[in-house]
């Protein structure tokens, strides 16, 4: 039996942006913070660089802000940017104050930086402003937050809760635009439950697994940002995704990151002859931004046809290397790579999502009660390329604000009424799974293909035209058939790839992330993409 539950707040999502939004929140609010599987399941846990922030008294706001602007080729917006880098103080005390154990710097009473934690660097800053717990600063994050959450009576964690769709005024043929909660499945007794909330907030992180071969976790697909373009919010600049040029390279190594603080540290990036590349392509050489790095390393393997190229930090010693990068060096060795003594083979792969749900500093969608925060969200910081860091950054500034909007909305706002149950009652169990797991492939290899860090119009065209059949036979399958959590989130990646590649195709020009051979010079306006969801402009 499916059931009725009401929250003040409906948090989906249990990574950094919805821990810091719900640890935010008073304690007199019923909070309920949903994950689709086991709370560790997504993208913070397995961050490795760090928090960027203006921390020590020889950096300044305006040089994070230049940074980023840099990094961003034209797109951020400077307001987002300022807001973000100003609050970004503030944002890691309040980190500090949760207890999360950042590396502390051995040599801060030598100095005068008047900052006690080690600051690392990372591509695009000409600083050191990341703050970071040794080589697995989410996971230090992560479990701080999570500590905290559960020691908050007023704050239900729930896993292996996967989010169907949101429930709004208009969805159920009311007045008004409002949204009232959302339908979730779960995933133990296999039925669809109606979650009522006064708030409801987006931090489901993005959507990276739309391509073959990511860094993120399996359950980056974009689902807050599908749910919301349903429910009738606009969506920004999703043609900017952005590939980490530096993933392990190694048949067993799924998704395995290697932080580019280890390039902040001094790694370079070589050819398989050992010639270094990156000064060819950027006076920053191996600390340019992503965008510049990711791909100069595929025109390199391109040109060289080969499958990788080589990360080598092993010219420093071997006992900075391990006190650095502990989580790298024992990964690596795992697979038979001793860092401290060889280069790491490494590819590009998909990794952050720039695009998303459009929101203002307050983290407001268009649709009235529904919040959208963290890599979900589309707030203007991160431009045509986000710069390294500034993602985590993001997930608390916004956490913290939107935290505080709910609050100043507290008294207007009631609890919505009882809500329809979902509607099972034409579906029948699927017979034929194999077609979800078909999809999935398909849809990850043309994107990857057609979509990635070199693009033409041909490729697009032809994603297009794939991304629509699937689209239809998705939605045949979804009419007739219960849920499961690979066909919500097949749907949930499937609706991001058309957006995805619809904003690609509006885009004449190549920025930041976004190259096509077609339109190779960047043209002198610098315009986001923005697209309107059908029910929006009705
Ligand atoms: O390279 C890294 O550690 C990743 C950092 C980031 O994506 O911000």
């Amino acid at each position: 039996m499916s059931q009725q539950f009401q929250h003040d707040v409906l948090v989906i999502g249990s990574g950094a942006a919805g821990l810091s939004l719900a640890l935010t929140l008073p304690s007199h609010l019923r909070i309920a913070v949903l994950s689709k599987g086991d709370l560790a399941n997504g993208s913070t846990f397995w961050a490795q660089g760090g928090v960027a922030a203006v921390l020590d008294d020889t950096d300044t706001v305006q040089s994070h802000v230049e940074d980023t602007l840099n990094a961003g080729g034209g797109l951020c917006h400077e307001d987002a940017v300022r807001f973000t880098v100003e609050h970004s103080r503030e944002s890691i005390q309040w980190l500090i104050d949760q207890g999360v154990p950042f590396t502390r710097d051995e040599h801060a009473s030598d100095d005068d930086r008047g900052f006690e934690f080690h600051l690392t660097r990372e591509g695009g800053h000409s600083h050191r402003r990341i703050i970071h717990a040794a080589d697995a600063t989410g996971a230090a994050i992560f479990t701080t937050l999570l500590a905290q959450a559960r020691q908050r009576p007023n704050i239900e964690l729930l896993e292996q809760r996967v989010a169907v769709d949101l429930i709004t005024e208009r969805r159920l043929g009311l007045d008004g635009d409002r949204c009232l909660g959302a339908y979730v499945l779960d995933r133990s007794t296999g039925e669809v439950d109606t979650f009522g909330a006064r708030f409801t907030v987006l931090a489901t992180g993005g959507a990276a697994k739309v391509y073959l071969y990511t860094s993120n976790p399996d359950g980056a697909c974009g689902d807050g940002i599908a749910m919301a373009w349903r429910a009738g919010c606009r969506v920004a600049n999703l043609e900017f995704n952005q590939f980490h040029p530096t993933c392990l390279y190694h048949p067993q190594a799924k998704s395995f990151l290697i932080t580019e603080a280890l390039r902040g540290e001094g790694g370079l990036l070589k050819l398989p002859n050992g010639e270094r590349f990156m000064p060819r392509f950027d006076p920053r050489a191996e600390l340019a931004p992503r965008d510049i790095v990711a791909r100069a390393i595929d025109h390199e393997m391109k040109r060289l046809g080969v499958d990788c190229v080589y990360l080598d930090i092993s010219h420093k010693p071997a006992e900075f290397v391990k006190s650095h990068f502990p989580t790298v060096y024992e990964r690596c060795l795992t697979f038979g790579i001793d860092i401290t003594q060889q280069a790491i083979p490494v590819v590009p792969a998909a990794h952050y999502t720039c695009g998303g749900v459009m929101v203002d500093d307050q983290g407001h969608t268009d649709v009235p009660g529904l919040y959208a925060i963290g890599e979900t969200s589309f707030t203007g910081l991160h431009g045509a390329n986000r710069m390294a860091s500034n993602s985590l950054l993001e997930c608390f500034v916004y956490g913290r604000s939107a935290s505080a909007d709910i609050v100043a909305k507290l008294a207007a706002v009631d609890m919505p009424l009882a809500l329809p149950c979902w509607d099972a009652s034409q579906v029948t169990d699927s017979d034929e799974d194999v077609i979800i797991a078909h999809n999935w492939d398909e849809l990850r290899r043309f994107m990857w293909d057609y979509v990635g860090i070199v693009r033409t119009n041909k490729r697009l065209q032809r994603a297009e035209h794939r991304v629509r059949l699937l689209l239809d036979e998705i939605d045949e399958f979804y009419s007739n058939y219960k849920v499961s959590r690979d066909l919500i989130e097949l749907r949930n990646l499937a609706q991001v790839a058309e957006l995805m590649i619809r904003s690609a195709m509006q885009r004449k020009e190549s920025r930041g992330l976004h190259y096509t051979l077609d339109y190779p010079d960047m043209l002198a306006e610098a315009r986001d993409t923005i697209l309107q969801p059908p029910t929006y402009a009705d």
